[in-house]
């Protein structure tokens, strides 16, 4: 299932869609990543714009974009997978969230599609601070988020990406649900300490309400529906429900997650936190 029945990635260049590619051609297969800016055009606001993206797929890695919570993501992935189905595709693997109404509605589109299906639930990802919305401020030297103690299970894309790739090329993995974490419990606070120890710089962590949070960042541009998103991450993602440790990572790749603070020096050694390198949009 090679050079003639492409995998394709949905989210050509995101976190885990970038990873995902990179591993499946080094172990030899065909893929097809794809998002707004490739040919050809995937949009998941323009539903035209899939059959011809599935053209000849037979499994695909579907990252959802902006989130699996969004109020029309689950109808949205619903009249995904009827299309996918209706043109021959046999396999999707879906990137998750944990602790979202939302996402475990999508899961369950999947689920109950009859198509062979994986889903890989994860925790906040590490390289939020290192190639997403978190970047910049710990390069300004200061975090604000309206988090306080709240200890979430932080996981590393490339611990994602593998467990991706081997649901896409392990048949005996189909069928299952992998809910992937980190191997320790950190708070913001603790995350923003230790980049700074292994940066060998001041960073500091500032927790400020909700409100003045969300309406500095409506006075910066974003629209309403970045800012419903923020509000569901920070009020129900990270209210302590996903406060505990999960092994989808050694269920699927018989081995231990990836640590913080290996994230931190591999991130630190390419230059992540380097101002030149830097151009993220805050979501
Ligand atoms: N960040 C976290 O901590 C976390 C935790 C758990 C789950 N998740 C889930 O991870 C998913 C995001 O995956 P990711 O972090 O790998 O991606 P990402 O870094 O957010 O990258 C976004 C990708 O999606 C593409 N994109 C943006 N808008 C699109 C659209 N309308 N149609 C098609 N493609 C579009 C972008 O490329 P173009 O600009 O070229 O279109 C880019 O390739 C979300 O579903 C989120 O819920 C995230």
């Amino acid at each position: 299932m090679t050079a003639i029945n492409p995998i394709l990635i949905i989210g050509k260049s995101g976190k885990t869609g970038v990873r995902v590619d990179a591993l499946l051609r080094s172990k030899g297969f065909a893929t097809r990543p794809v998002s707004r800016s490739t040919h050809p055009v995937f949009d998941w606001t323009q539903p035209d714009t899939w059959s011809p993206a599935l053209q000849g797929v037979k499994q695909a890695y579907v990252s959802y974009h902006p989130d699996l919570a969004m109020p029309d993501a689950e109808t949205t992935l619903r009249a995904f997978i009827e299309t996918a189905r209706s043109q021959g595709v046999e396999h999707l693997v879906l990137l998750s969230g944990r602790g979202e109404d939302g996402a475990i509605r999508a899961e369950n589109a999947l689920i109950e599609s009859g198509l062979r299906w994986n889903v890989v639930r994860a925790s906040w990802f590490f390289q939020n601070f290192s190639e997403s919305f978190l970047t910049e401020s710990v390069i300004a030297g200061e975090l604000t988020l309206p988090v306080g103690d709240v200890k979430e299970p932080f996981v590393d894309c490339d611990d994602i990406a593998e467990v991706a790739v081997a649901a896409l090329t392990d048949q005996t993995l189909s069928n299952r649900l992998f809910e992937v974490t980190g191997p320790e419990l950190l708070t913001f606070a603790e995350c923003v300490a230790i980049i700074s120890g292994i940066a060998g710089r001041h960073i500091e962590y500032k927790q400020v309400p909700l409100e003045p949070y969300l309406g500095y960042l409506r006075e910066q541009g974003l629209n309403e529906g970045e800012l419903w998103l923020l509000r569901e991450l920070f009020t129900q993602v990270l209210d302590g429900r996903n406060s505990y440790v999960t092994h989808g990572v050694e269920e699927a790749l018989g081995r231990p997650p990836r640590r913080f603070t290996d994230f931190v020096k591999t991130a630190l050694a390419m230059g992540a936190w380097e101002r030149h390198q830097q151009t993220q949009a805050i979501l």
